[in-house]
């Protein structure tokens, strides 16, 4: 029997502490019930005592999301225990992550305590968690800067008061391959009941060797790795959950025996997921899921894959969950038709959605010679990361050109109102953004602004990604169409909804 790695998804904790990456309650269930298709084994859900959006979502998804264990975080501290196990009531198969920091640096300028009273907080959190649920990890944060005689005596103390999990975070990505499997190794060497507990690893990616670091562990006796979807996360990242898969994967003769048990082929939709909701773009170079990691440009390159296509590719783009086939449907194409191969695509939408999809799709597909899969895709991504259209676009024209002064005429809906207006710009993006913010009487202030094609041809789509700052919140929004001033609009009102949903949520419970 092969033997297992554990796959600790926090693209929802870590992950979600990524500059700008927050997400609303609706957008954190519907990444972690991707993850329980994709098949993880435990998803850490969020930090409780950390805010109240924090333990919502731990909670509703403790509640609704089946599969994975859940994970909830707290630091060594009894308040923080409780309200992690309160948060995790409802969970078939639950986990509390207590955290206390052991590096020397760590225990003297943030916590200012000695040995002596860390590794009693650690054993005392440990505890205090076993109270409630009976699966506890144990992480000394910044481990790989720790004194490796102590980290061993905390390893050794947490796991006889009760932890099953010890992880060992390079919290601030300062690990070498080499030097942080020996660590595993020391430690697997040095603990002496170091057989009654699962090994984890946690690495971030300050020096790009966050992946690297997790799969040195691995191979020395690590059993369970730390990791997020895309590698977002705090600074750098965290170690990307689909290359540490797809290496385990596909260097089989590497890692002898092992295996992961995630449904690779769900992979694709996963990243493109988290990216869509989070808005944090996958750069095209990106392995496993970066638009080119499956390209192949040069001549000679493709005359390899022409005749045997391993000469050029280690994995197949269908094992991460690629399609193959480039053209899919087009104008003609029926409701049946559409449905079918949303399904395919891992879209099982209900009868409501599905409709308005379809809509969206007769014009797209007026509008463009053929539907590849990746406008399907975006097309049902964006309908299912939307906030409810509170303003929605009528109508755009934009006048502009290297002679005149860019003008907007802009027309919302508001319900049953129809506001119209019209302003200058810079640009012809700005006039569009002046002209949204005179109907909407929102200000919003662009902080970023990013386009991309997401599907090819001179007829693509162009996605929008945008952060605005509206009072003094700031949100992302996305748009997309095949015209960019009109997918920068849509972004851009995107966002203003996104802020007076937020708004109206908080109103309703009172905030
Ligand atoms: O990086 C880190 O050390 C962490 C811990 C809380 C595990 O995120
Ligand atoms: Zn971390």
């Amino acid at each position: 029997m092969p033997e297992k790695i554990i796959v600790f998804d926090t693209t929802l904790r870590d992950g979600e502490q990524a500059p700008g990456a927050s997400l609303n309650l609706r957008e954190k269930l519907e990444v972690a019930h991707q993850l329980a298709i994709l098949n993880v084994d435990v998803i850490e859900g969020g930090f409780p005592i950390a805010s109240p959006d924090d333990f919502e979502a731990v909670k509703a998804i403790s509640a609704e999301v089946k599969g994975p264990r859940i994970a909830g975080l707290a630091r060594a501290l009894d308040k923080d225990i409780e309200k992690a196990a309160q948060a995790l009531e409802k969970a078939a198969l639950s986990r509390i992550h207590v955290f206390l920091a052991t590096s020397p640096i760590h225990m003297k300028y943030k916590l200012k305590k000695a040995e002596d009273e860390i590794l009693r907080m650690a054993v005392e959190g440990v505890r205090k968690a076993r109270k409630y649920v009976d699966d506890v990890e144990f992480s000394p944060e910044d481990a790989s800067r720790t004194e490796p005689t102590f980290l061993a005596k905390v390893v050794e103390a947490v796991i006889e008061a009760g932890a099953g999990t010890v992880n060992i975070p390079d919290t601030v990505g300062y690990a070498f391959p080499e030097e942080f499997g020996s660590l595993i190794l020391y430690l697997k060497e040095h603990v002496k009941n170091i057989a009654k507990a699962i090994i984890s690893v946690h690495c971030h990616n300050d020096l790009g060797l966050a992946v690297a670091n997790s799969l040195s562990a691995v191979r020395n006796g690590a059993r369970q790795v730390e990791c997020t979807v895309n590698g977002i996360g705090e600074r750098a990242g965290n170690a990307s959950l689909e290359e540490i898969v797809m290496t385990i994967k596909t260097r089989k003769d590497l890692f002898k025996g092992i295996e992961t048990k995630i449904n690779t082929q769900q992979i694709i939709k996963t990243s493109r997921l988290v990216s869509n909701l989070t808005g944090m773009v996958v750069q095209p170079n990106k392995a496993i899921v970066g638009e080119n990691a499956f390209a192949h440009e040069s001549g000679i390159h493709q005359d390899g894959m022409l005749k045997e296509r391993t000469t050029y590719e280690i994995m197949s783009p269908e094992e991460v969950g690629l399609s193959s086939s480039n053209l899919v449907l087009g104008k003609h194409s029926g409701r049946h038709a559409f449905r079918e191969r949303l399904k395919q695509l891992g879209f099982n939408l209900g009868s409501e959605e599905l409709d308005r999809l379809f809509e969206k799709f007769k014009i797209l597909a007026d509008k463009k010679k053929v539907v590849y899969d990746e406008d399907l895709v975006a097309l049902a991504e964006d309908e299912l990361a939307q906030v409810p259209e509170i303003f929605q676009l009528e109508y755009l024209h934009i006048s502009s050109g290297n002679t005149t002064v860019p003008t907007a005429t802009v027309r919302l809906k508001k319900e049953k109102d129809i506001l119209e207006d019209a302003a200058c710009g810079d640009g012809p993006v700005d006039a569009a953004y002046n002209t949204i913010d005179r109907i909407t009487g929102m200000k919003g202030k662009l902080m970023d602004y990013s386009l991309r094609a997401i599907t090819s041809g001179k007829d693509a789509q162009g996605e929008v990604v945008v952060k605005v700052q509206i009072d003094s919140r700031v949100v992302t929004g996305k748009g997309t169409s095949t015209d960019v001033i009109e997918a920068s609009a849509r972004a851009y009102l995107n966002a203003i909804n996104r802020v007076l949903y937020i708004k109206e949520k908080k109103d309703v419970k009172g905030v």
